[in-house]
Formats: C-alpha cells, sequence, structure tokens
C-alpha cells in the first residue's frame, strides 16, 4: 500500500512507479514528452484524426492502492472532472485494508450482425443455416486464422427474422472471441466477406426465388454477455470511520438506502450510473478503449429487466456490508489505439501488461471504487465539499492567480468551504 500518494510531488510519484518496475526511464520520457507536446508526440495524436486544428489535453493521472483479487494495481485515469481520481483512490485505498475487490468475468463473446432482406421462406433458410455458416468459415478464413492462433474466432451463428421491422427482414447474428483485442476492425472485417457471400449462397440454392439484398454489417455494441462481477465486502464496525457517531451499521443501512432508490428511480439512476462511468471511463480513455462503445453498452443493461435502474447494489447480512456491480466491458488490450497512444501504451505498462480479462476486471473495479466513493460522499458530507476543495486550484487558475496566492489559498482552505465568492475574498484581501 502506499500513503499519502497524493501528498507526493509530481517526480515523486514518477519515481515510485520508475521503482516498481511499472513504467521504464523511455515511458517516462513519453509522459514528459506529452506534457510539454512535443511536435513528434503531436503528430502521433494527428494520425488519429481527421481535420486537426491540435491537440487536446487532459489530465494523465494515477489512482494508487487498487487490491483486486489479491494484486495490487495503480491504475492509471484520464479525466477533466476534478474530483474523480481523487475520489477512487480513496476508496481503492479503503478497500484495499479490507479485502480488496473481487472481480470475476462472466464471459467475454462479442456479437456482429448482418442485416438482409430476402422473400423467400424463413424455415428454408434455417434448413440450409449449417451449411451456409460453413461456407461462411470458410470464406472469412483469411482473417480468423490470426484470430484462431490467439484463441479467438468465430464461435457461433444464429438467424434472426425480424418481422417487427418487415417480413423480408432477416439477421445473421454472429459470435465472436476475440481475445485479448477488443475486436472491432476483425469481426466488421469478418462481416463485410459475409456479406458478399450471403447473396450469393442464397441465389445459389433458392434460384427461383428473389435475390437477397445485404441492408448492413456490422459489430454490435451491446454486449450483456461479455460482462464482469466485481464486489467489495466488510463488516459494519470497518465502515465506522464514515459515520459521524462511528456507527458502521447507520452507514451501511443509509448507503443501502441511497443505492435501492436507485434501483427503483430512473432519474437517480442515471446520476449513480454516471458515477460509475466516472471510474471507467476514465481507465477506458486512459489505456487507449471506446468509452463510448462501453457506455452505450452499460446504459443497454441498466435497461435489460424494462426499466432504467442502478447498475451496483447492495446486501447487507446481520453484520456485514457488500456493494457489488456487474458490468458489460467489450475492451482490449492489443489493437486499437492501445499501442499507439503512446500514454495508452504506459497505462497498460502501468497495470503490468494486463490481459483483456484483467483489463476488464481492473475496469470494473475503478467503477465500484466511484460509485463507493460518490454514493459515501451523497449519504455523508454531500458532494460538494470533496469536489470543492479538489476545484479550488481550477478556480484560482481562472481568477488568474498567481502560484503563490495557489498555495496559500490551498492551505487557507485546509479546513474552509471553498465557494467561488470565497475564493475571490481570499483572492481580494492576498493581493
Ligand atoms: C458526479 O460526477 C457523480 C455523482 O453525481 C454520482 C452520484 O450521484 O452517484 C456524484
Amino acid at each position: 500500500m502506499f500513503k499519502g500518494f497524493s501528498r507526493l510531488s509530481k517526480d515523486e510519484k514518477r519515481q515510485i512507479l520508475i521503482r516498481e518496475g511499472l513504467i521504464s526511464e523511455n515511458e517516462l520520457t513519453e509522459l514528459i514528452k506529452a506534457e510539454h507536446s512535443q511536435v513528434e508526440f503531436r503528430k502521433r495524436l494527428e494520425g488519429f484524426s481527421e481535420n486537426v486544428l491540435s491537440s487536446y489535453h487532459l489530465p494523465f493521472s494515477v489512482a494508487p492502492n487498487f487490491l483486486i483479487n489479491g494484486s495490487l494495481f495503480m491504475v492509471p485515469m484520464v479525466t477533466e472532472e476534478s474530483s474523480v481520481v481523487a475520489a477512487a483512490a480513496a476508496a481503492a485505498g479503503f478497500w484495499a485494508q479490507h479485502g480488496g475487490f473481487h472481480c470475476v468475468v462472466k464471459n467475454t463473446v462479442k456479437v456482429g450482425q448482418v442485416f438482409f432482406e430476402w422473400e423467400g421462406e424463413p424455415d428454408q433458410l434455417h434448413k440450409v443455416l449449417s451449411e451456409l455458416t460453413a461456407v461462411l468459415n470458410e470464406a472469412a478464413k483469411p482473417i480468423t486464422e490470426n484470430m484462431e492462433k490467439r484463441g479467438g474466432g468465430i464461435t457461433g451463428y444464429s438467424l434472426v427474422h425480424h418481422v417487427a421491422v418487415s417480413e423480408a427482414c432477416f439477421e445473421l447474428h454472429v459470435e465472436f472471441e476475440t481475445a485479448d483485442s477488443m475486436g472491432a476492425n476483425f469481426i466488421n472485417s469478418c462481416l463485410e466477406i459475409m456479406a458478399t457471400e450471403i447473396p450469393e449462397f442464397i441465389g445459389q440454392h433458392f434460384p427461383d426465388q428473389p435475390e437477397a439484398e445485404i441492408i448492413m454489417a456490422i459489430l454490435s455494441n451491446h454486449t450483456p454477455e461479455c460482462t464482469v462481477e466485481c464486489y467489495v465486502e466488510a463488516p459494519f464496525e470497518a465502515l465506522g470511520k464514515f459515520d459521524t457517531n462511528g456507527d458502521g451499521k447507520h452507514f451501511a443501512v443509509r448507503f443501502k438506502k441511497a443505492v435501492d432508490i436507485a434501483l427503483n428511480d430512473t432519474s437517480r439512476a442515471v446520476t449513480h450510473n454516471k458515477g460509475i462511468y466516472n471510474g471507467i471511463s476514465a481507465v477506458l480513455l486512459a489505456t487507449g478503449n471506446d468509452f463510448r462503445a462501453v457506455e452505450a453498452a452499460g446504459h443497454a443493461f441498466a435497461v435489460k429487466n424494462g426499466k432504467y435502474v442502478s447498475l451496483s447494489g447492495v446486501t447487507l447480512t446481520d453484520n456485514s456490508f457488500r456493494l457489488s456491480l456487474e458490468v458489460p466491458l467489450a475492451v482490449g488490450t492489443v489493437g486499437g489505439l492501445t499501442r499507439l497512444h503512446p500514454l495508452a501504451a504506459s497505462a497498460l505498462k502501468m497495470l503490468k501488461e494486463p490481459d483483456a480479462k484483467t483489463l476488464m476486471m481492473v475496469i470494473a473495479a475503478a467503477g465500484l471504487a466511484s460509485n463507493f466513493s460518490a454514493v459515501k460522499a451523497l449519504t455523508t458530507s454531500g458532494i460538494q465539499h470533496g469536489h470543492m476543495k479538489m476545484h479550488l486550484v481550477n478556480i484560482l487558475n481562472q481568477m488568474g492567480a498567481t502560484s503563490e496566492q495557489v498555495e496559500e489559498a490551498q492551505r487557507f482552505f485546509k479546513d474552509k468551504t471553498v465557494s467561488v465568492s470565497a475564493v475571490r475574498s481570499f483572492l481580494t484581501k492576498n493581493n
């Protein structure tokens, strides 16, 4: 465990990462280069997009002390929101002393969809499905061969008749394993090959019927099977420090009530889940993963029973508290930006080069840590206390404070409530 990590200087923090073997001297150079936006680094970023005017910087942080299934991680996070990293780190530090995060990857299956229109009988298609899939497997072989060597590939097919769209609307639903990659390019390439084969196959087998016409072929970001379960658990007395009267059970019961509200009220559930994604998306961004895809999947998962509800839940026994979470996480540690963005590569190094399953667990733990800190703050001191403390430097910078004034203000506000007007009056008095 690292005690007082946040109070160390930036250089001291970097040196700890080097000492722990989590980054190399070369990676440290990349971190420093990124900080100073050197030409070479910016050129690399410019290749990621179109019509680039500049590069848009966000802080690259680390939350220490994530104990996950018995292993300690320092978790890289990229976020603009002041209190997110501090909140995640505080929760991680607390839970590291109480058994840490317990995570299990349930499944890693990904899905692709080829939609087509065909005026024939659905039963006729069902009868030739296994023949069709053999043809498709063969056609996709040049792409799947490599993935199979890494333990992935096409794992299943089914035919869906979308009568609600039209009598002629079909989907070939394809399941994939993508090893340590998120697999978007692999899946889409396979699907596009299949899209050229399907009309040909149907034409050959049903020459008397109208031709099949492809509508589109694309992976689905809905990954309700590709999930991680994560929980933290402690006896009530461990939670006493969060209660004004030191009553851990009182804290736990209030915490559960807050989560139960999010399990019943959609307006609250959306904000509650946003707090979970504060942690999840920050790690996704740091590791070069597609946060829009994961967020879309998470929100669809939250509404799986017909009503949008909290992704986390609390169970209490006679003497213990358990906060748990299940989230879909289709992520990768190879491919995409994970290696192209130098800081994403450093982030993965800091996580000791995890495989995709380990990264899924780390991300889920970051989500649960964020959720714990948010609901803890909401049911105790309120959210603004911690948030405004972290936001202090932003307010000072906006008001044009000098570095001396920033230091003085940080000392002054240590035990006081931060507000825009309080900071303004502090600066007027300390000009
Ligand atoms: C703020 O970014 C996140 C929270 O609103 C989450 C929550 O309300 O649970 C504090």
